[in-house]
């Protein structure tokens, strides 16, 4: 008993002067047991990052109501580190950070948030800079001593490496390194990632990166460069069928980041991205620059009633249960039996959609109340069925309650 007590006080001593303790109950497994959710800063900045771009973030998260909403992770993409010094440690970029990464991750700690970083499973970076591989266990000590709470792990230069290999090696990494770390695997989807990585990551990418379109294709970047063979959220969410059942709490497919408020999006195509990712059980890691976010924009970002379909505790991914071309409906099981729905128009003019009760799992003769969760409107009840007029390029989301 004493000893017990002993333990219990050293443990607590352990804490208070170290950043890499766990949290009463809380382990690697436990982790992620809903979709993270958080900001990143590729999809708007990518290399072009800084300390105060991520406190600016932070300071936002709670004053505009995302940490409100469930955004938690602020996580910091490639271009943070410069080199590795003679002992072989990672070392900061001091130009984009100052301060270092432990006083961002106190500061990002202090406003009731996560934070986490980025690194790579073989030499370099996607960005060119020095990645994980040789490092892990030093790597992964150290973001530990930061005070790091998650981190993407990336895939470029790993020549032949095995992906299952590498990831369960910094997965024994981290978890060696003693702090609860969500760990993300970037793998792009090539070593079909969902089939080994329950139980390694709890995320894993999908597919190559997502780019801020409706489809794909082409695209000019501001520089004036042309891109070809890119995906749109469209093409992204296609290589989503099939995946349904390896999602699940602690271990999620990942279609890549957010895309909303980015681009070339329009209103209906933002709504439409959004709701499907909450219908696919995605990460929601928000990838725009929220600073300048229009108030159309931030209204779909912190919709509450949408978000808890993402953050349904059951945590099965949506399935597309109807496809007529470009007319879709989607449904998403959720833990009090009701269903999510979305009625999916990719026709460039409004029709009518309607799901069938047969379609979702409900005998016909079921009546169900019906809600909006954009309108965020009652509809009142049907039986067997339910229409509506949907946008072009656009969504009806609705709840369907037995
Ligand atoms: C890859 C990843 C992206 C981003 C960049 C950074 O392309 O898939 O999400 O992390 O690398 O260089």
């Amino acid at each position: 008993m004493k000893k017990c007590r002993e333990f219990v006080l050293m443990s607590f001593l352990l804490c208070l002067s170290s950043s890499t303790c766990l949290t009463a109950g809380e382990s690697w497994k436990d982790l992620a047991q809903r979709p993270p959710m958080g900001w990143n800063s590729w999809n708007t900045f990518r290399l072009e990052i800084n300390e105060n771009l991520v406190r600016g973030i932070a300071d936002l998260f709670v004053a505009r109501g995302f940490k409100d909403a469930g955004y938690e992770y602020i996580v910091i993409d490639d271009g943070w580190q410069i080199n590795r010094d003679a002992q072989g440690n990672i070392v900061v970029n001091k130009k984009k950070f100052p301060s270092g990464i432990k006083a961002l991750a106190d500061y990002v700690h202090s406003k009731g948030l996560k934070f986490g970083i980025y690194s790579d499973a073989g030499y370099k970076t996607c960005g060119g800079y020095p990645g994980s591989r040789g490092y892990e266990y030093q790597d992964a000590r150290q973001y530990a001593a930061w005070g790091v709470d998650y981190l993407k792990y990336d895939w470029c230069s790993t020549g032949n490496q095995s992906a299952p290999d590498c990831y369960r090696l910094m997965r024994d990494a981290l978890e060696k390194a003693g702090r609860p770390i969500v760990f993300s695997i970037c793998e792009w989807g090539t070593n079909k990632p969902w089939l080994w990585g329950k139980g390694v990551g709890h995320l894993w990418r999908t597919t190559f990166d997502i780019r801020p379109t409706w489809d794909g294709g082409r695209m000019v970047l501001s520089k004036g460069v042309q891109i070809e063979n890119f995906i749109g959220f469209t093409k992204i969410l296609d290589l989503q069928v099939g995946l349904e059942s390896y999602a699940g709490p602690g271990h999620w497919n990942d279609p890549d980041m957010l895309e909303v408020g980015n681009g070339e999006l329009t209103l209906d195509e933002n709504k439409a991205h959004f709701s499907l990712w909450c219908m696919l059980a995605a990460p929601l890691m928000l990838g725009n620059d929220i600073r300048k976010a229009t108030p159309e924009i931030m209204e779909i970002m912190v919709n509450k009633e949408v978000i808890a379909v993402n953050q349904d505790p059951l945590g099965k991914q949506g399935v597309k249960v109807r496809d007529d071309g470009d007319l879709e409906v989607w449904s998403k099981v959720l833990q009090d039996g009701s269903r999510a729905v979305v009625l999916f128009n990719r026709s460039d003019r409004e029709v009518n959609i309607g799901v069938l009760w047969t379609e979702i799992g409900y005998p016909e003769h079921v009546k169900a109340n019906i809600r909006d969760l954009w309108q965020k409107k009652d509809l009142g009840s049907s039986s067997g069925a339910y229409a509506a007029d949907v946008p072009s390029h656009g969504v009806v989301m609705l709840k369907i309650v037995p």
